[in-house]
C-alpha cells in the first residue's frame, strides 16, 4: 500500500473512533449539558425577586419558622475568584462575603455581622449549611466553605487554602458569633456540606479530586476522582467516601439517609450513613441535566437545583455574569409510591419549575 493510502486509512479509522467517541461519550455529556435543549418553562407565575440579594451560592430553609438563609458574595467578583472553577484571580476575589436571613413573609433581609471572626482572609463563601442545635432550637450552627487565599505561592499552581468555617448565631438574630476554622489536606475543593446538631462534625463534598491542572477536565467525560469528607471536632478528618463522579451539593435526612449531587452527570445519588460515619451508596437516581445543590423538605422528599443550559452558565453567564443569564429549574426528588414503583421505579422526578432568566436570587414556591 502507499503512504497515501495507509494515511487514509489511518484517517478513517481515527474518524470512526472519533465518531464512536461523540456518539458513544460525548453525545450524552453534552445532551446533558443542555445541547439542542429548549426550555419548557413552568411553575414560574409565582416568583419573587430579592434585589438585595446577589450571587447567593447556598440557601438553607429553616422548616419550622420559614426563614432562608443564604450564603452570598458579589456578582463582580465570583468570574474573579472561584476555585472550583478554576477562577483564580485572588486580587477580584470577595473577602467580604456575608451570611443573610430572609423572612419570606415579610421580606426582610438581614446581613448578620460576625462576631469574633478575625481572620484578614476574610470569608469567600460557596457551600452552607444552617442547622437547628440540638441542646437549643433557636440556637442555628452555621457551616461555611470559605475559600481562602493560600498563604503564599500562587493560587493558579497550588490553588486556595480552603477551610470550613463554623459560626453559631440565634434564630432571628442579627449576628453570628465564629466558633472555630477547620483546616484539613483532605479539604481539597470542598463544594457543599451538612452539619451535625451538636455542632461538632459535618460531611463536605471535594467537587474535584486535585485543586488545580488542566487533568480535572477529565471529569466532564466521567473520570470519578470526587469524594465526600468526614470531619470531627476532636477526631479530624476523613475519606467518608471516594472515587465519585461529579459530587457537589449534599444533604441529610434525619434518619442517616444522605443524597448527594451529580453535577456533571445529572444524578442524584443515595447515601447511607455507617457507624463510623462513612458512607455506602445505596441508589443512583437519573435526571436529564447537569444539577447542583440539594434540600431536603419535612416530607423527606428532595428538592434540586438545575441547569437546562450549564453551557450557558459555564461559558457565557460566569464570564458576564450582570449581563447574560442562565436559565433554572428546580426537580423534585420522592419516593414512587404508585402502581410502576414496582417495577424499579423507586424514586418519582417532577421539575416543579423551570425558568430561562434567573439573574438573581428567586425565591420560587408553590402553592399546594
Ligand atoms: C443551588 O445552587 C444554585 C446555583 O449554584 C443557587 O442559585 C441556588 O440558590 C442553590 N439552591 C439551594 C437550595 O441551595
Ligand atoms: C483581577 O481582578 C482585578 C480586580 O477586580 C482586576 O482589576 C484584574 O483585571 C483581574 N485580572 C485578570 C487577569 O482578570
Ligand atoms: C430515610 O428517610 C428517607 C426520606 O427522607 C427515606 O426515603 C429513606 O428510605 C429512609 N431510610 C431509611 C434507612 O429508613
Amino acid at each position: 500500500m502507499g503512504v497515501g493510502r495507509i494515511l487514509l486509512n489511518i484517517l478513517v479509522v481515527l474518524a470512526a473512533i472519533a465518531g464512536g467517541f461523540y456518539q458513544l461519550k460525548l453525545k450524552p455529556i453534552l445532551v446533558k449539558f443542555g445541547q439542542g435543549r429548549v426550555i419548557d418553562p413552568r411553575g414560574n407565575t409565582d416568583c419573587t425577586t430579592v434585589p438585595e440579594l446577589k450571587a447567593c451560592e447556598k440557601l438553607v430553609l429553616h422548616q419550622p419558622s420559614g426563614v432562608v438563609y443564604l450564603a452570598c458574595s458579589t456578582q463582580e467578583s465570583r468570574p474573579h475568584w472561584l476555585p472550583n472553577a478554576q477562577r483564580f484571580n485572588a486580587t477580584g476575589a470577595s473577602r467580604t462575603d456575608y451570611v443573610a436571613s430572609y423572612n419570606p413573609q415579610s421580606g426582610k433581609v438581614t446581613k448578620l455581622k460576625t462576631v469574633n471572626f478575625n481572620s484578614p482572609r476574610g470569608l469567600s463563601l460557596h457551600g452552607m449549611d444552617v442547622v437547628a442545635s440540638s441542646s437549643n432550637p433557636s440556637e442555628l450552627w452555621v457551616y461555611l466553605v470559605n475559600h481562602r487565599e493560600p498563604l503564599s505561592g500562587d493560587p493558579k499552581v497550588v490553588g486556595a487554602d480552603s477551610s470550613v468555617e463554623v459560626f453559631k448565631t440565634t434564630l432571628g438574630g442579627s449576628t453570628m458569633e465564629y466558633v472555630r476554622t477547620v483546616e484539613d489536606p483532605l479539604l481539597l475543593t470542598p463544594n457543599d456540606l451538612t452539619g451535625t446538631p451538636d455542632g461538632k462534625a459535618f460531611w463536605v463534598t471535594n467537587d474535584y479530586g486535585v485543586k488545580t491542572g488542566l487533568i480535572r477536565d477529565l471529569d466532564l467525560l466521567g473520570r470519578a476522582t470526587t469524594s465526600v469528607v468526614y470531619c470531627h471536632e476532636t477526631e479530624g478528618c476523613k475519606y467518608a467516601i471516594q472515587n465519585m463522579h461529579g459530587n457537589n451539593g449534599i444533604a441529610q435526612a434525619p434518619n442517616g439517609t444522605f443524597y448527594v449531587v451529580n453535577a456533571i452527570g445529572g444524578q442524584l445519588t443515595v447515601l447511607e450513613k455507617q457507624a463510623d460515619n462513612t458512607l455506602i451508596i445505596t441508589d443512583v437516581i437519573e435526571s436529564d441535566r447537569s444539577m447542583d445543590n440539594a434540600s431536603i423538605d419535612s416530607e423527606g422528599d428532595v428538592w434540586v437545583a438545575g441547569f437546562p443550559k450549564a453551557l450557558v452558565l459555564v461559558y457565557e453567564h460566569f464570564a458576564n455574569p450582570t449581563k447574560v443569564v442562565s436559565p433554572s429549574t428546580a426537580f423534585r426528588f420522592s419516593i414512587n409510591t404508585g402502581p410502576n414503583s414496582f417495577y424499579g421505579q423507586k424514586f418519582k422526578v417532577d421539575r416543579v419549575c423551570d425558568r430561562s432568566s434567573y439573574t438573581l436570587s428567586v425565591a420560587c414556591h408553590r402553592i399546594t
